[in-house]
Formats: C-alpha cells, structure tokens, sequence
C-alpha cells in the first residue's frame, strides 16, 4: 500500500490569497461586471477561452483585470493521460498566466483524452501506486514549465475501477503532498461522488490537509434519482452547503467561488448566491470551536 502521508509543505498563509467570494467570469456578464463595480471579490477565467490572440474575450480580460484579482482555471491539461504533456498548450498557457497575472492556475486531477483523442470530459484516474507515479512526475514537470505551483481539483465521477488500491481523497492528498501542489476543493464534486460511490464526504473532508486547499468550488447538479450528473446549471443544493459549512469549519476561510456553466442567470442571481456562500461561512467560522 503506497504512503499517502509524504508531506512536507510548512508555508504560512499568504495574506494575498485570501481573495474571499468570486464567480465565474462569463462572457454574458462582462458589461454588467464592469458596471456593478464590488459586488464579486475576484474572478477565476477559464484559461482555453482566453488563449487566442485578440477578440473580445481578450479584451475584455485585460478589462476587467485591473479592477479584480483573477485566477486561471484549464480543462485540458489532462494531468493524468498516458499520452505526453501538450507542450504547446503549457506554452500558451504560460503566456497567458504572464499576461494576466493570474493569483494561481488551476486543473483537474483526471484525463481527458487518450492516443490523440480529446473526450471532452474529465475523467476519473485509477487510484493506483502507479497512476500516482505517473501523475506527480508530470505535475513536476508543469510547475517546472510554468514556474508556479499549481492547483489540482477533485472531480465528480460516475465510475470506479476494480484496480484502485487508494480512496479518491488519499490519492489527492498523495499527488498534492509528493508534487508539492495545491488542491482546489470542489464541494459539489464531493457530494455528486459521495452519493454516486456510497462514501461519506465527510470522512473525505477529514483527511485533506488544510494547509493545501487554496480554493473551495460550489455548483449546482441534477440529481436523477439513482445517481447525480455534475451539469453546473441549476443552483447549490442545501446539502451542498451544509457539506461547504463544514470545510469551512476545517479548513478556515479559503477564496470560494461559485461556477455556472450551464443556463446561466442574470449577473444579479449569482452575486445573491455568493451572498449566500458569504453568510454560510461566516457562520460557520463563528460556530468553530462552540459545541456541535
Ligand atoms: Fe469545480
């Protein structure tokens, strides 16, 4: 059984990383965010929209980013693919995070394709003593090429595999901890795995290392009864928050932000939801410590 507890990491909390509520930045919201200065704290850009020279996005990037902390958020980084690093996609993300200075840069702990084919979806890795091999030498490899330490995000799942020999978590905590990255915690991930693999989210929860979560997501899922489908278009689900007051009470106040992706509501609706992340936290971080 490989050793999940290799972990050196002893930094203090960077004040700067304290970014507090964000959202999504999405294209049909550009205006009104430019207009409604101070209603988000930050924002988190997904990194391929941004990546083509010039247009719109671009533009309204540089924009928004003298007002707003931003962070970068991939999708095809496909940290866990047999096929090699895309060096040309780390190259154009390079380029980007030095244009735009992102507070950090992010990816999911998954694949997303295989022999040259891109599935469009983030899938699961076998939580295997060779799959984590395999991943932390080539997190190494893009901290290397970026020279910044990322962020890795759990991702919801649908299926298993009969070789895994490590939790979902202990294999994140293991990639963290021997790659020397951080972890995005994604609430809605948890809770969609939790109910589709029967384990108890809490008992994840307990075993991520505080030190290493630098960002907390919320979404919304659809819930079909025998299992939850990840879709980020309908709002956060009361369990989701119940489950988010207590990272909260773990981990402290970590930058949170909520992501729509689908059916995306007026600007105004997603600042009312954060407000809600905001009050949440706020509660709970009061109830830390008092009696359950
Ligand atoms: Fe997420």
């Amino acid at each position: 059984m490989p050793d999940t507890r290799i972990d050196p990491i002893d930094d203090p909390a960077d004040p700067a990383d304290m970014l507090g509520f964000g959202l999504g930045l999405r294209h049909q919201h550009y205006q009104e965010i430019a207009d409604t200065p101070g209603a988000v704290d930050w924002f988190e850009a997904l990194s391929e929209n941004y990546m083509a020279p010039g247009g719109r996005p671009l533009h309204w990037l540089d924009r928004l980013r003298r007002d707003y902390p931003m962070v970068l958020h991939g999708v095809s980084l496909s940290i866990g693919a047999v096929d090699p690093l895309d060096m040309d996609y780390l190259a154009a993300l390079k380029a980007l995070a030095q244009r735009m200075e992102p507070r950090w840069v992010s990816d999911h702990l998954c694949f997303t394709g295989h022999a040259g084919v891109n599935l469009h979806d983030l899938l699961p890795l076998p939580y295997t003593e060779e799959a984590l091999a395999h991943v932390v030498q080539r997190v190494q490899r893009v901290q290397d090429v970026l020279g910044r330490r990322i962020l890795l995000e759990n991702v919801s799942s649908y299926v298993q595999y009969a070789e895994s020999q490590l939790s979902e978590w202990d294999f994140l905590v293991a990639v963290a901890g021997r790659a020397d990255c951080d972890i995005l915690l994604d609430i809605n991930n948890i809770h969609v795995s939790a109910f589709n693999h029967e384990f108890d989210p809490r008992a994840y929860l307990a075993e991520i290392p505080a030190a290493r979560v630098k960002q907390i997501h919320l979404a919304g899922h659809l819930h079909c009864g025998t299992h939850i489908i990840d879709t980020h278009d309908h709002p956060i689900v009361d369990d989701v928050w119940g489950l988010y007051a207590d990272a909260i009470r773990r981990f402290g106040m970590i930058p949170t932000m909520i992501e729509r992706d689908d059916d995306i509501p007026p600007y105004a609706d997603l600042v009312a939801e954060l407000d809600h992340a905001r009050a949440t936290a706020s509660r709970a971080l009061a109830g830390r410590g008092a009696p359950a």
